[in-house]
């Protein structure tokens, strides 16, 4: 009976260590709050950019706010369901160059830096991003 009980404590102990090794990224970004928050702080450096910001003259900001926190938030594996228009279709006449993208990638990286998310799992948001570029791209 007591073998029992300490296997079962022992398999139970490893379950949670592999869980503890790796966390989900949505939790690891801070959940939609915290995707929210990351999402502002990117709107911002945009904002400062002179590589991009002319590209978002007249953007509906709470709009985009919102679906793009939707999108990371469900690329991300949270509960949220992107309802916005496909990114060939929205980015289809703004000719975006790769320098562009770079920097808009560029000040993701960032604000998540500003919001202490781990470097591992700021490359797995980036790695979901990267099936986006060709439709971003126009190519
Ligand atoms: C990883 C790269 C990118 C992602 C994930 C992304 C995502 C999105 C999303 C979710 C929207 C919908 C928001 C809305 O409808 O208001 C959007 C719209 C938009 N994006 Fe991107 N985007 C990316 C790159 C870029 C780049 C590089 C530019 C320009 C330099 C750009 C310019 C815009 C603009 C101007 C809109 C608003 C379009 C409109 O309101 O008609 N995006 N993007």
């Amino acid at each position: 009976m007591i073998f029992i009980f300490v296997m079962t404590g022992l398999m139970t102990g490893c379950q949670t260590s592999t869980t503890s090794q790796s966390p989900d990224l949505y939790d690891q970004l801070g959940q939609r709050s915290g995707i929210a928050v990351i999402v502002e702080d990117l709107l911002f450096l945009i904002v400062d950019d002179g590589r991009i910001n002319q590209s978002f003259r007249g953007v509906n900001v709470e709009q985009f706010h919102r679906l793009l926190t939707d999108q990371l938030c469900e690329l991300s594996g949270g509960p949220c369901h992107y309802t916005g228009r496909s990114m060939r279709e929205l980015h289809a006449d703004m000719a975006i160059t790769d320098t562009q993208f770079n920097a808009l990638t560029e000040n993701l990286i960032l604000a998540m830096e500003q919001n202490r998310v781990p470097t591992g799992a700021q490359n797995r948001l980036l790695r979901k991003l990267i099936p986006l570029y060709p439709d971003i791209r126009n190519l």
